[in-house]
């Protein structure tokens, strides 16, 4: 077997940009337009846009030509086209035109990386995938995300910090009782908690062992083809209208090193007219609670060191947070070792 020695440098840094091989949301369904927009994800530039149905497309945003991105040119309805020189790419990452030239030999090669893309609950999902795995795996769907009997908002934002820093913190539960004493939603409840480890399907919940439904009690890791968090179900007041605790569904999607994108999905299992008031009430009165709760969260994470991990010191509350970081290790590891040991495959067959 090859015997693949894989740099902790690189370990770290593709922990630092996200595991590859996975989904994750990359942009809310309003934020793309058929204008093509430039994003950088994982560390990787993308442009994302709709085509003349509606349909979300997601390629490398650099020109096969001479590299100006993509993102700056033109929609032409089923493929972009260069503002540079024209070169015209699908959203299959092949060049269907040179308009300057006759006959060039780009048209009909598949010049750059295309990522596989879905939209769903208001969101944009792409599959980042190493090269061998450009076929995407299933997103076997958390069950908010399936059932007609949730209902979902989603609330996202960029977070000048990195991803790590951002799950750390959902994975901590125990920030609640503090970081959000004053809030509409996370006040009540015991400071002092013993946490406890349940290990599930997809991943483990971590959680307080003596108190549930009261406050931010416990959390979910799950792993079913993209990285996700469950919250435990927080409870609303009277006023928040008809229908019980809310929930929330969380992802956080690495932009660079030093910056990530969060997406929350509010959920509550309300149907019929209970849900038409609480998307009534979420929009004119409690999304700006949530906001206000996020962004406590956004400011503490912000004015954190980017170095912090290196001199913190760790407590039973963190349990949570440090097996995530393991998870992300051992999967960066598992991913670097396998394409070390595929380039190098051909070349111990030859001998
Ligand atoms: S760089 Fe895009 S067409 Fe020349
Ligand atoms: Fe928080």
């Amino acid at each position: 077997m090859a015997d693949t020695l894989i740099s902790p440098e690189a370990v770290e840094e593709r922990v630092a940009l996200g595991p590859l091989n996975r989904w994750w949301p990359v942009a809310a369904s309003w934020m793309i337009t058929d204008k093509p927009q430039g994003l950088t994800r994982l560390g990787e530039k993308i442009v994302v846009w709709r085509d003349k149905d509606g349909t979300v497309h997601c390629v490398q945003d650099r020109c096969p030509h001479r590299g100006a991105r993509l993102s700056m040119g033109w929609n032409l309805g089923d493929r972009l086209a260069c503002w540079y020189h024209g070169v015209e790419v699908g959203g299959d990452g092949v060049v269907k035109d040179v308009p300057a030239v006759s006959d060039c030999p780009m048209i009909g090669a598949k010049m750059i990386k295309s990522y596989p893309c879905f939209e769903h609950m208001d969101g944009i999902f792409v599959w980042f995938g190493d090269e061998l795995h450009e076929e995407p795996d299933e997103f076997v769907f958390p069950e908010e995300f399936e059932s007609d009997e949730w209902s979902a908002m989603l609330c996202t934002a960029h977070w000048k910090c990195n991803w790590v820093y951002a799950v750390d913190n959902v994975m901590d539960p125990m920030h609640g009782a503090y970081l959000h004493a004053i809030s509409h939603s996370m006040a009540a409840g015991d400071k002092e908690a013993k946490m406890q480890v349940d290990e599930t399907d997809t991943g483990f919940v971590f959680g307080k062992s003596d108190q549930r439904d009261v406050n931010f009690d416990w959390i979910e890791w799950g792993d079913s083809g993209a990285f996700w968090l469950r919250v435990s179900p927080l409870p609303y007041r009277q006023e928040a209208g008809p229908g019980g605790n809310f929930g929330i569904m969380g992802f956080v999607t690495p932009i660079d090193k030093d910056n990530c994108r969060v997406f929350f999905w509010r959920t509550r299992k309300v149907q019929g007219w209970q849900r038409d008031v609480w998307k009534f009430m979420y929009r004119n009165r409690l999304e700006t609670l949530h906001w206000d709760v996020l962004e406590q969260d956004r400011v503490v994470l912000e004015g954190m060191d980017p170095g912090a991990r290196d001199k913190e010191f760790l407590y039973q509350h963190d349990t949570g947070l440090a097996r995530v970081r393991r998870i992300l290790q051992k999967e960066a590891e598992a991913q670097l070792a396998h394409g070390a040991a595929n380039a190098g495959a051909p070349a111990a067959a030859a001998e």
